[in-house]
């Protein structure tokens, strides 16, 4: 495994292609025991390079080949060098036809990439290189070519047979098989190439364009689950209707088609036409998907359609590029689903999610830029680097060019780069030259790595009326970049007088205020902004709407962030204090128990939060997210040196004191919203998730009170809901409580009533390996025996092993290591089932120089083992030799 995938490949080296495929024609015959796949290449030398022929590699892995043919002469093992990753070969003309057969073997295939089986139907995951394994072929994404698809197979086994683009003729053959030709009137490079076969059903709709043409929509599914795919045919339609309007995207074909399958390595996949899910981001109804998962379906749904045009129609010239799609593709989802339900908390979760999770990848051994200059395995590249870091970096052009000039910039990027490979530099280039803003130092943003510092203070001066503010930036040193270069931060920001209102800001040299909420560009690594006419102290926000992803500090006092808790106009940024305050609390906590000290809890957060429970006017969404202290990753990922258990102590020790000290205005609100939830039929829209999301932490903070009454409560909102954001809100409060014999009753009415849904079984897992009560090692090792569990399939492996490293914090790192043990076998296990899933896993051992010295020997020791162990993937090894380096 590990031979010559594990060299470094470098955009540096980029090149285009010598040869250019300009018809693909792929015939499958697909049996239980082994698939034939025919592809017949119209290629010709491509005509921007000089006249002579040099020699031809196509790309193949794990293929046997049968027959190849060069214009219909039949070569012979002298024509031809393979080996195990190409097919060389030396034309004679500039066009030529190459015709091969090779056999393949998608019922052995664990690693999901390429043509593989899922649950008894055949399926395809090609990004970014799967196509190799199904065929010789120019595996990259700037080689694009017009497709026809032919399927053969059992007719009753295989009933439904699907590829990409319109379907153009059928038949029947001998031996009950049948065939179905399709037909992708766009060119397309590989990775968006799919094939599904099986026995399934669907739900069929229909979307009419703007232009007025009617589309047929269909999402497949396993035929016990046609009565979970109304909310993704509904998210779609929203999605189609949304790109229409916003950014004047069509939809293309005459069909659009999801197919939902049960073991996929990632979320989703956008091939043309035929979009292939995993079965998490489809299915949803109210009795087996939570809140949280009817949202994230309406996300991937949207972020899968949108790259019809941001990833399909323009895509990327080479890997380097993939935050070209990716990046553009997740503020665009990201900006549906802010329309779609509440603007300022699909913000903060996103906010969160990054500060958490992409700052530290940031910082971590694995650390790279938005457009990275080298890889080993590009698997390894869909980060949240990639995606969400790149996101951020789409949203600062919307914020300094304003959303006329981004749209017409946009506009430009998808006529000018229509049917074309590009690069990061064309979409920036668009940008540019549709606005007239010159954006060269702000493309330090995908060639640097690392999450920017950015340090405010502040002057004051009384008689000259002038309010100073002092940015000054740094960005600390990454794998192969120790110096970095001053970013183009926009700095959103207001300035609030003693009665909380926004003030008029008019800088130095202005001739007049405008407005009260403004962008400031810092792009000097020392840089000060004057505001004019400032009759008292103002208290600044600060980065509002976290419009920029960098670490930024100001000396707030605590009765300041208390202040800004209360008025900054901006919602992101009250929020923003509340975490700020809850942090400054917290840590104080873990210092008092890293000293041995009482801990004590400061009441300031006491008052903050018995405020918000007491305001009945402000959004209940909004409430629930700012009672909601950062989480244990959070302030480990903050921490110079993590200390596990006392992160956990004083956290714990906060929520324990502020269950205690707002028990009452929680009661209340609790039981006011599960009377209304009562009352109500479920309904997955923002007004509903928001009643919801508040009941169910404040059932979460008042079950650690250990009351009766909130044990009864607790019961009866698990037997008495119709929905699974009740139940499993209060499974996972038993699961996590002191009470032993309900605890073990609800799991196991659960696991019975649930047994055969195995999303629903997903999510039994994962409450279980979260939960911080001693003993978590054992109970994931005895799960990991439970019928319903199995290495094979990613989601199991994330639900039960993922969320008990990534989540269990305080179990996962037992002071012996044995946590660490645990998660490298299982690594070394799937490193031979599963290369991406393995590597993913490891994320938590990559984070060993955030401990203490003792933690850092038993993790490395652990990474050691791991590539020691034998034969790596290149995926595994990447992550292992880069994380010890
Ligand atoms: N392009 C897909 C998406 O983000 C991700 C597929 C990546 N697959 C993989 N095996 N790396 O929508
Ligand atoms: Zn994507």
């Amino acid at each position: 495994m590990r031979t010559e995938q594990s060299k470094t490949i470098y955009l540096k080296d980029y090149r285009a292609p010598d040869y250019l495929i300009d018809e693909t024609h792929l015939t499958f015959e697909l049996f239980e025991d082994h698939t034939l796949v025919h592809a017949q290449l119209v290629m010709r030398r491509n005509p921007e390079l000089s006249a002579e022929l040099p020699v031809l590699s196509l790309d193949g892995q794990q293929l046997e080949l049968l027959r190849i043919t060069l214009d219909d002469r039949e070569l012979t093992a002298a024509d031809y060098q393979l080996s195990d990753s190409h097919l060389t070969l030396q034309p004679t003309q500039a066009s030529f036809v190459i015709d091969s057969t090779v056999r393949i073997h998608p019922e052995s295939n664990t690693a999901l990439e390429g043509l593989y089986k899922s649950s008894g139907m055949f399926c395809t995951q090609c990004e970014a290189e799967g196509f190799r394994k199904i065929t010789y072929y120019l595996d990259r994404p700037d080689v694009m070519s017009k497709f026809t698809t032919t399927v053969s197979g059992d007719k009753q086994k295989y009933p439904i047979l699907l590829s990409n683009g319109n379907p153009i003729a059928s038949g029947s053959e001998e031996g009950g098989r049948h065939w179905a030709t399709w037909e992708d009137p766009f060119k397309k490079p590989a990775y968006l190439f799919a094939l599904v076969a099986g026995d399934l059903w669907c739900v069929e709709d229909k979307f009419t364009t703007l232009s007025s043409r009617e589309v047929t929509l269909r999402i497949y599914v396993e035929p016990e689950n046609i009565d979970k795919v109304q909310h993704a045919m509904d998210s779609l339609k929203k999605s189609m209707k949304w790109d229409e309007e916003v950014y004047g995207r069509e939809y293309d074909l005459d069909i659009f088609m999801i197919v939902a399958v049960n073991d996929f390595n990632m979320g989703a996949m956008e091939n043309k036409g035929l979009n292939i899910f995993n079965s998490s981001c489809v299915l949803a109804r109210a009795e087996t998907a939570t809140d949280a998962a009817h949202q994230r379906v309406e996300a991937v749904v949207a972020h899968e359609y949108f790259h019809n045009w941001s990833g399909n129609r323009v895509t990327c010239r080479d890997w380097f590029q993939l935050s070209l799609k990716e990046g553009f593709t997740v503020f665009r989802d990201a900006e549906f689903s802010a329309d779609m339900n509440s603007r300022t908390v699909k913000r903060i979760e996103d906010v969160a999610y990054l500060r958490t999770h992409q700052f530290a990848e940031d910082a971590g051994p694995m650390a790279h830029p938005v457009r990275p200059d080298a890889y080993m395995e590009i698997s390894n590249f869909y980060t949240l680097t990639i995606y969400e870091k790149g996101s951020e970096v789409l949203r600062m052009i919307h914020t300094l060019l304003g959303n006329q000039a981004f749209r017409k910039g946009s506009d430009l990027y998808f006529e000018r780069h229509d049917g074309q490979a590009v690069t990061c530099d064309d979409f920036v280039k668009a940008m540019e030259d549709a606005s007239g803003i010159d954006l060269t130092q702000f493309k330090r943003w995908y060639t640097q790595a690392g999450t920017p510092r950015l340090a405010v203070s502040e002057a004051f001066d009384a008689t000259a009326r002038t309010y100073t503010l002092n940015f000054t930036q740094s960005c600390p040193a990454t794998p192969g970049q120790s110096d970095k270069l001053p970013f183009v931060i926009p700095v959103e920001l207001g300035l609030l007088d003693a009665r909380g209102n926004d003030l008029p800001l008019r800088l130095q040299g202005e001739a007049a205020a405008s407005g009260t909420s403004r962008v400031l560009s810092v792009t000097e690594a020392q840089q000060s902004f004057t505001f004019v006419d400032i009759a008292e102290q103002p208290l600044p926000s600060l980065l509002r709407g976290f419009s920029a992803p960098v670490k930024l500090s100001f000396p707030y006092d605590r009765d300041q962030l208390m202040f800004l808790m209360q008025h900054d106009s901006d919602g992101f940024n009250r929020w923003e204090a509340g975490q700020q305050l809850s942090v400054q609390v917290l840590q104080e906590l873990i210092g008092q128990q890293q000293r041995g000290e009482a801990l004590v809890l400061d009441q300031r957060l006491v008052t903050a939060l018995r405020s918000l429970l007491q305001d009945g006017r402000l959004d209940q969404a909004m409430v629930a997210e700012m009672l909601s202290l950062p989480g244990e990753a959070y302030l480990t990922e903050i921490s110079e040196v993590a200390d596990v258990e006392a992160i956990h102590g004083a956290r714990e020790f906060a929520r324990q004191q502020l269950a205690e000290a707002l028990f009452e205005p929680l009661w209340q609100r609790y039981q006011a919203n599960r009377e209304v939830s009562k009352g109500t039929p479920y309904v997955a829209e923002a007004e509903h998730f928001a009643r919801r999301s508040l009941q169910n932490i404040a059932l979460s903070y008042l079950m650690l009170t250990g009351k009766p009454e909130v044990l009864a409560a607790t019961l009866e909102q698990y037997e008495a809901c119709d929905n699974m954001t009740e139940r499993l809100t209060a499974l996972a409060v038993l699961v996590n409580s002191p009470f032993e014999a309900e605890r073990g009753k609800a799991l196991e009415a659960f696991a019975e009533h649930f047994k055969d849904n195995a999303l629903v079984m997903d999510q039994w897992f994962s409450v279980q390996a979260a939960s911080t009560l001693p003993g978590g090692l054992q109970r994931v090792q005895a799960l990991m025996q439970h019928p319903a569990f199995t290495l094979k399939n990613p989601n199991k492996v994330r639900a039960l092993i993922g969320a008990f490293a990534g989540q269990n914090l305080v179990n996962f790192h037992l002071a012996d290591g044995s946590g660490y043990r645990f998660l490298a076998d299982q690594v070394i296990t799937l490193n031979a089932l599963n290369p991406q899933i393995a590597s993913r896993l490891l994320a938590p051992l990559t984070r060993w120089r955030k401990y203490a010295a003792a933690r850092q020997a038993l993790m490395k020791a652990e990474l050691e083992r791991i590539l020691a162990s034998g034969e790596l993937s290149a995926d595994v090894y990447e992550v292992v030799s880069k994380s010890l380096a």
